[in-house]
Formats: structure tokens, sequence, C-alpha cells
């Protein structure tokens, strides 16, 4: 690392709070489930989501990959740490959402919290997605 390159801290609770943020945005008329994310890049950035539910309801797009999408759409490739806000209790994202995390940030710090972000826990994207599929085993090591 240079000597001018700042090193991001996480900060968990800012992090929840900017995800708790982010839910109140969600469109989910459908399920009526809201959720909220907020992904911290390493550069600082952070990139928030939510829930997009769709009348064809497989369309429908989960916070945690809007957040990765416009994150990756403004130039970020590389994450530190994810917040999650949904439901009563702490809820972890989904089998998709994990596998698409897990192309650029295998060892991503994920922060599951309730939706009003009062409690939340914590636990590495390879722990949630173990042996999980990935550029290596194409061979590649985009950056
Ligand atoms: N949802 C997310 O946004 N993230 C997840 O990880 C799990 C599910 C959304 C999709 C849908 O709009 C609603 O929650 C109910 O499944």
């Amino acid at each position: 690392m240079s000597a001018c390159k700042k090193k991001v801290l996480v900060n968990e609770a800012e992090l929840v709070r900017i995800a708790v943020e982010a839910r109140r945005n969600a469109y989910a008329p459908y399920s009526g489930f809201a959720v909220g994310a907020a992904l911290l890049a390493e550069d600082g950035r952070i990139f928030t989501g939510c829930n997009v539910e769709n009348a064809s309801y497989g369309l429908t797009v989960c916070a945690e990959r809007v957040a990765l999408f416009k994150a990756v759409s403004e130039g970020a490739r590389r994450f530190l740490a994810l917040a999650v806000a949904c439901g009563a209790g702490p809820c972890a994202p989904c089998g998709a959402c994990r596998q698409v995390l897990y192309e650029f940030a295998p060892d991503l710090l994920v922060i599951m919290a309730d939706g009003e972000g009062k409690s939340w826990c914590r636990a590495k994207l390879s722990e949630l997605l173990p042996r999980g599929f990935g550029p290596k085993d194409l061979g590649k090591n985009p950056d």
C-alpha cells in the first residue's frame, strides 16, 4: 500500500444506519417485505440499494444486487463490507445475491441487521457461500 493511500475502516453502525435509510425506498408492493443495503467500497464510497419488485414477479431485483450494480456501474470493484437491513430479525442475503457479490468480494464482511437497525450480526461472505464459484474457476483474475 502506498504511503498516501488511506485505509478505510468499517463503521458498522453507520453502514447499518445507511442501509436502514435506503430501505425506505424499497418498492415492494407484492411481498410487503422491504430491504435496504449499503455497500462500502475500498475507496470509501458507499453505494445504497433497495429491493425493486415487478408485477412480473421473477424480474424483482434484491437490494444487495441493486447496490452492487450501482457500484460497479460507477467504477467501484473492490468492496469491504455490506450492510443489509430487513424484517423483524437480522436476515441474510439470498443465494443469488451471495453469488453475485462473490464475483467481486469473496472476503466481504456481511452485516445483517433487522429492518430498523436495532441489532445485527456479521459473517464473511465466504462463510455464507462456502466453496463459491468465481472468476478463478474460469482461470480468470479480473481487476
Ligand atoms: N429480497 C432482497 O432484497 N434481498 C434478499 O437477500 C432477500 C430477498 C427481497 C426480494 C423481494 O422483493 C422481497 O425481498 C421478498 O423476497
